[in-house]
């Protein structure tokens, strides 16, 4: 760590300063965890990579700046990137804008609209493990074969798209999210080609949406009113490119990090197998353990945080996983225990952009460990295989699984 600098053009840094470029960074075991040691500290450090920008690193902290939308703007995604071209909707948006989608986006994702979903999912969810054990192969990969194409086919019920185009969906959240091009350049042609395809997709369903309504969530944001006016096509293709990009791959990846766990826990596995009500609770612990998320915020007036000086315009960063593996927070934080009670963890968020589909991705978790265990109880990783993780949200590109089979 080097010295606290003052920064003539930027903010009057007091808190430490590192070098460190996350983008590349490769920890020796996986990704959680890994800032526990800037934590033991300062809440907060400033991060000369890229353009320069701040990363709060503890419960208390992530929690104070979440809570603090009129300091902390979301039309960023990334620190490094402060002034995006995108606008995706509702995630970068602030204020009255933000609250009038929210307010009526909320009934489409309440308890009680994702509990009618249950037995649907509960359906996909088995088909999709049978395919699996219809091969009679004893093996097969958890990401490929059900951790992503389990979300994306609810993805596909609820926009309203055909089931038969999971394949092609699959595909191009691989090619987004997971890309394995070495080549960082080539690999943003392709995300970004790929994105145009997913649009081209979405501006076809919103022109058929405007002529012959149907119920699902596009045709229900086409009555939405901002401002007294309806929403435009740009702004709702800009809301279900977000809806892709917040709702595929964060459930297919806490899915493969859960499995991961309980692979290598055979005793937690016994235990949510005799006693399946233990599996909300598990999945709290999942979402906690294996938060996968790492929002940012443009600072928007000079303000101090934990001690931290910040100018307006400057960048901020905060892994969730830091939060929840935070000592002060959670007693034996690193520790997985599928037993934890008074879990407050803030693996999706806080505030007024906390994740607008938490229920649906609960549900969702809680299925597809339910109906995977009733089918296939014992298994473990592939021996030998070696983890890779990727991706814009932390996840294994692969996890091979086996069994004996029956
Ligand atoms: C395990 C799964 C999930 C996790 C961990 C997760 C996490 C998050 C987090 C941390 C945020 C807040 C980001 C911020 O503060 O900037 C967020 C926002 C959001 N999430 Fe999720 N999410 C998950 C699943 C889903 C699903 C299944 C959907 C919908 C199908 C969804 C839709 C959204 C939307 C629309 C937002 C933006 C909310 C707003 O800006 O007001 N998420 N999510």
């Amino acid at each position: 760590m080097t010295q606290p600098r003052v920064d003539g053009d930027k903010s009057a840094v007091t808190c430490p300063v590192r070098d460190f470029n996350y983008t590349d960074y490769k920890p020796a075991g996986t990704w959680f965890g890994i800032y526990d040691k800037f934590a033991e500290e300062s809440p907060i450090y400033r991060n000369e990579f890229g353009p320069g920008f701040f990363t709060a690193v503890t419960y208390e902290g992530i929690l104070e700046i979440l809570q603090h939308p009129e300091t902390f703007s979301n039309s960023v995604v990334t620190p490094l990137d402060p002034d995006p071209q995108v606008k995706w909707i509702p995630e970068m948006l602030d204020g009255a804008e933000h609250a009038q989608w929210r307010r009526q986006l909320a009934p489409l994702f309440a308890p009680k609209t994702t509990e009618k979903l249950e037995e649907k999912m509960r359906h996909r969810a088995g088909e999709l493990i049978d395919d699996i054990l219809a091969k009679n192969t004893g093996k097969c990969d958890l990401i490929a074969d059900f951790a992503q194409r389990f979300p994306t086919t609810i993805f596909l019920e609820l926009m309203g798209l055909p089931v038969d185009e999971l394949d092609q969906f699959t595909e191009w959240e691989d090619a987004i999210m997971h890309s394995t091009i070495a080549d960082m350049e080539e690999r943003n042609r392709v995300a970004g080609a790929t994105m145009m395809a997913v649009m081209g997709r979405f501006s076809t369903i919103i022109a058929e949406r405007r002529v012959t309504p149907q119920d699902d969530i596009i045709s229900k944001a086409l009555e939405f009113r901002i401002d007294g006016e309806p929403v435009s096509d740009a702004d709702l293709l800009s809301f279900c490119l977000l809806m892709f990009m917040a709702g595929l791959d964060t459930v297919s990846v806490t899915l493969g990090w859960s499995f991961y766990h309980l692979a290598n826990h055979p005793e937690d596995r016994a235990e949510i197998i005799v006693n399946p009500d233990l599996i909300p609770s598990a999945v709290e612990e999942f979402l906690r353990a294996f938060a996968i998320i790492v929002p940012a915020r443009k600072v928007v007036t000079d303000t101090v945080v934990q001690g931290c000086p910040m100018k307006a315009g400057d960048m901020i960063n905060f892994p969730l996983s830091a939060a929840n593996r935070d000592e002060a927070a959670f007693h034996e934080a690193a520790k997985v225990d599928i037993y934890r009670t008074g879990n407050n963890h803030v693996a999706f968020g806080a505030g007024p952009h906390r994740c607008l589909g938490s229920h649906l991705a609960r549900r969702e978790l809680r299925i597809a460990l339910e109906e995977w265990h009733k089918r296939i109880p014992n298994y473990r990783i592939t021996p030998g295989t070696e983890l890779v993780e990727t991706g814009a949200q932390i996840g294994l590109t692969s996890l091979p699984l086996e069994w004996d089979p029956a």
